[in-house]
Formats: structure tokens, C-alpha cells, sequence
């Protein structure tokens, strides 16, 4: 089968498309023939081995064998399903994430319990866009932030894959939302259902007065100081840098500010709550742009420069009505 590889850190450009095996089928898992991708910052962290602290998981000098094949983001038709596997049968369309990398091959083969079923009539493209970004979103504001109906949240950061979701999440389940974007992405946040932007470019979000109860950061350049004025509990989900991220958790840690950190989890129930939020036309999924699976190395460069409306979309054969980026 054909999979993008990688023998060591670096860049987009040192992605190769392969030919190697086809992965098999082990208990527990499903063996899924990908329709289509999407590229998250992970991605890229992953290829570059940055930060350092990723190597020891992924390798220290080199990636380890097992990590060959990039990508998280899939979603795809299941060809086999191994013992054990109860939830899912041959010809089932699925979606999911696999963070030890996998995914940008013709086939992967995934632990059942990070996938969910495709709602009926939704395409491969857009539920490939939902995995992590859909997953990060929801546990940040539910799982972590608690965020009831009728609170406010401010969501720092809202025009990008995690963003976009954050916004339409919290305003599926009754929040009040303020959302943070660059100017030339109000329009589109308000778009997703903000009550009110703030553009960071024309207003200090350092500066900013208001209070919120709770204050989800995608973007991570928020001090604690930002989270103690603005909020009564936070969420970091993104950082900008690994100093400013430690130098904040240890703040946070000496202080009585409930923050929390967190590394987002695939699990079924999650994938199908969001599923059923996409079904039912609470939010949807924006995507930016679209490229065929032989420019992978392209949408990662794309992604890597953090300027993302929505999230970035792969597909493995042409799919009626998808352009391809050129
Ligand atoms: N903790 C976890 O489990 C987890 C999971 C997924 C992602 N993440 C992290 O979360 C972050 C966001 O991921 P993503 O997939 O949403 O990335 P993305 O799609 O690349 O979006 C990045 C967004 O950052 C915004 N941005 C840039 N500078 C900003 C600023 N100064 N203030 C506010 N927003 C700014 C950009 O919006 P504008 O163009 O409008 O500025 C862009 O839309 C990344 O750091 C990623 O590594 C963490």
C-alpha cells in the first residue's frame, strides 16, 4: 500500500510516499481503508520532532519504526474487524485519530475504541476534519472547563480547527460566547455563532476586562495573570512556546486558580457526541482547503504556519464536488 514515511526529523519536504505493507489485523482493532485525512499541528510536531520533549515518546535521535507512517486524522470504509470488536462490522464508514501516527496511508489499522460511525449522508473529507480539532474542543470545554448552559466562556483562538469547533460546541450547549481571532477571521467566527469578537489585532487581550467563568485558551499565549483577570476557571489547550507553557503551569500550580491542562483523548462516545452534533446541524465543519493525498507534504506546510480557517482536508481518491488545492 502506499503510505507517507519518515526515517528522521525534519520538514514537509522529507515525507516520502512509499510503498509498504499493509498493516495486520490485531484484537481490539479495526482495519480501515482511508477515504480521507486531515492535518493538525500534531502532525508537524511530530515530523520535526519539536518540541524535544515529543522525541522521547516518538525517538530520540531518529523516529522509531513504528512511528514510519505520519498522520492522526482519518476517516474511511472498515475492510476487517478484529476479535473482540463489537461495535463496528465490515462496510462500516468511520472516522477517527490515532496519535502514535498511522494514518496517511491507503490503510490503517486502529484500536476500535478511538473510532465513531459516519452519520448517515456527511462525507469523508469533513468528518476526517473532525477527530482531534472535534475531540480538543469538546473535552476543553465539557470534560475540563465544565461549562454549563447560560455561562460565558471566552475562547481565545477561534478561527482554526480547534477554535471553530470550541465556538459552535459551546454555543450547542447554551453558553454565551466571546471569541478571540485576527479581523480578518471575524466575520467568519461570528459566522460559526459567537455573540461577540474581539479582534487581537485592534484590542490588547492583555488588557481586556471583562470577566468570563470560564476562559479556554487554543492559542496558548495567555499569562496567568490573563486567566486570573478575565476568568473564575481556564483551559489551556494550545501553547505558542514550551517555556510559556511550564512557566504558566508552575504559576498556576503556587496559585488557587483552577487551570487545567490537558492532552485530548479519542474515545467512541466523544466521536459519536460530536457525530451527532454535526447530524443535527449544530455545528459543522469548515474546511479551508482541500488536496489530494500525493500534496500531504503541502498541507503540512500550509497547517504549520498556524493561519488556518477551519481545518485542512486530504482525500485518497476524488470525491464528487472536492477540488483538490493546487
Ligand atoms: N491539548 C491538546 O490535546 C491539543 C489538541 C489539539 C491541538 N492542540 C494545540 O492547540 C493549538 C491550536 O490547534 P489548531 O488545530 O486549532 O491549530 P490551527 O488550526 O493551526 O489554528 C491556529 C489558529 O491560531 C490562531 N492564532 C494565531 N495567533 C493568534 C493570537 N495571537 N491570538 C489568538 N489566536 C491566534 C489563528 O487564527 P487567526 O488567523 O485568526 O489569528 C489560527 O486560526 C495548537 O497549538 C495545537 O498544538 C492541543
Amino acid at each position: 500500500m502506499k503510505a507517507f514515511t519518515k526515517t528522521r526529523y525534519g520538514g514537509p519536504e522529507i515525507l516520502h510516499l512509499d510503498e509498504v505493507e499493509k498493516p495486520t489485523l490485531k484484537d481490539h482493532r479495526i482495519l480501515v481503508k482511508v477515504k480521507a485525512n486531515s492535518a493538525n499541528p500534531a502532525d508537524w510536531h511530530i515530523l520535526r520532532g519539536k518540541p524535544f520533549i515529543a522525541r522521547f515518546s516518538f525517538g530520540l535521535l531518529k523516529p522509531k519504526s513504528q512511528h514510519k507512517i505520519l498522520g492522526a486524522d482519518f476517516a474511511g470504509v472498515v475492510e476487517e474487524v478484529g476479535n473482540h470488536v463489537t461495535h463496528f462490522k465490515i462496510g462500516d464508514r468511520v472516522f477517527g485519530e490515532t496519535l502514535k501516527g498511522g494514518a496517511f496511508a491507503e490503510y490503517t489499522c486502529v484500536p476500535a475504541n478511538v473510532c465513531g460511525i459516519i452519520p448517515e449522508g456527511f462525507e469523508f473529507p469533513e468528518m476526517a476534519c473532525t477527530p482531534i480539532a472535534g475531540i480538543t474542543a469538546l473535552q476543553a470545554l465539557k470534560t475540563h472547563g465544565k461549562l454549563k448552559e447560560g455561562e460565558s466562556v471566552l475562547i481565545n483562538g477561534s478561527s482554526g480547527g480547534v477554535g471553530h469547533f470550541a465556538v459552535q460546541i459551546a454555543r450547542a450547549y447554551g453558553a454565551k460566547v466571546t471569541a478571540v481571532c485576527s479581523s480578518k477571521n471575524k466575520d467568519f467566527v461570528m459566522g460559526l455563532g459567537a455573540d461577540e469578537v474581539i479582534a487581537y489585532d485592534k484590542e490588547n487581550i492583555h488588557k481586556h476586562n471583562r470577566k468570563y467563568d470560564l476562559i479556554v485558551d487554543t492559542n496558548g499565549n495567555l499569562f496567568l495573570e490573563d486567566f486570573e483577570r478575565m476568568g473564575k476557571r481556564g483551559v489551556l489547550i494550545g501553547f505558542t512556546s514550551l517555556k510559556h507553557m511550564v512557566w504558566l503551569l508552575i504559576k498556576a500550580g503556587f496559585s488557587k486558580f483552577p487551570l487545567a491542562q490537558f492532552t485530548a483523548e479519542a474515545n467512541t462516545k466523544d466521536l459519536e457526541t460530536i457525530a451527532a452534533l454535526i447530524q443535527s446541524r449544530k455545528i459543522r465543519v469548515h474546511i479551508d482547503k482541500t488536496y489530494p493525498y500525493h500534496k500531504i507534504p503541502e498541507a503540512i506546510g500550509y497547517i504549520e504556519a498556524m493561519r488556518t480557517r477551519g481545518k485542512v482536508a486530504m482525500v485518497w481518491e476524488s470525491i464528487e464536488g472536492t477540488e483538490g488545492a493546487n
